[in-house]
């Protein structure tokens, strides 16, 4: 395994892998892989002849007051792990590598980013476009790997390469869970054990909310009270959104038929926790 920290250096690296007609597949990280991470990583090496995995904590999709500065950053253990899954190239460039100017060029995807996370979040997504954006051009994969767990992002960024003709599939893959439901997150690592256990509720939420639509009901305000009412068990938990929308779109659902996405965001402690599911009502 090979890692790469700079540009010019992962670029070579691909160059001589395409050059031997290798499939190039790409998993953007910000590294503290856990699980989730690895199931990305694996589907890449099976669908893939050539895998690059990037780790860099990208400061333009951080807002003021976030976690960038005590994100976890445990290269060590993350380079074990990639070398274990068979990972080709680790790219892990500086700040300096990814902005080495004030960044003048942004990528904005527009209406899907002011919806679920980009209302508390209104530069986030614009920070995550941008790097994907660069990472796409610097890596040039023929697949990416993404998260339905970070269902709007997966969203956003197919968006993005579909309306800028960006030649590579993207690929979503599903979310993994801990035993109990909690959907594995580098944030999770924020939270006390009693947190932890409050954190449940959040998945407690989203299978109520699959169990009333596969019963038959379809009135989205009536589910969403179901689920509030479970996550307001735990004192501990602030809820930002819950909300059924389109699949694709987006857009808040009042009655639910076809393909629809249940989210939810919620403040625990210090961490702030995202998960979702996808229904399809039409299929029972
Ligand atoms: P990060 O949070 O490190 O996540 C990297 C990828 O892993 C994302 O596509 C995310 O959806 C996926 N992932 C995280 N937890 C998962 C889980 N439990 N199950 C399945 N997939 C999971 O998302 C980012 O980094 C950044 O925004 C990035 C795309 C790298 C741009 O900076």
């Amino acid at each position: 395994m090979e890692i790469a920290k700079t540009i010019q250096s992962v670029r070579s690296l691909v160059k001589a892998a395409r050059s031997k007609s290798k499939k190039i597949g790409l998993v953007p990280t910000m590294g503290a892989l856990h699980i989730g991470h690895i199931s990305l990583i694996e589907a890449a090496v099976k669908q893939c002849d050539f895998v690059v995995v990037s780790i860099f904590v990208n400061p333009t999709q951080f807002g003021p007051g976030e976690d960038f500065e005590k994100y976890p950053r445990p290269l060590d253990a993350d380079l074990k792990i990639c070398r274990k899954t068979g990972v080709d190239v680790v790219f892990v460039p500086t700040q300096e590598q990814m902005y080495p100017a004030e960044n003048l060029t942004w990528v904005n995807v527009e209406k899907l980013t002011e919806l679920l996370c980009g209302q508390s979040r209104p530069i986030h997504f614009r920070g995550v476009t941008t790097v994907c954006a660069k990472l796409f051009n610097i890596v040039a994969p023929d697949v990416a790997f993404f998260g339905r767990k970070d269902a709007q992002q997966a969203i956003v960024v197919r968006r993005m390469a579909a309306d800028l003709n960006m030649p590579l599939e993207i690929v979503i893959c599903p979310t993994v869970r801990e035993p109990n439901g909690l959907a594995v997150s580098s944030r999770n690592k924020y939270l006390t054990e009693e947190q932890k256990k409050d954190a449940t509720l959040i998945y407690k939420s989203l299978q109520k909310c699959r169990e009333m639509i596969d019963d038959g009901t379809t009135d989205s305000e009536t589910i969403i009270a179901e689920m509030r009412k479970i996550l307001s068990q735990a004192p501990s938990i602030e809820i930002e959104y819950i909300s059924i929308v389109d699949a694709e779109t987006l857009h808040n659902l009042d009655k639910i038929a076809g393909k629809a996405l249940a989210a939810v965001a919620v403040q625990i402690g210090p961490a702030r926790l995202i998960d979702n599911i996808l229904m399809d009502a039409s299929k029972k």
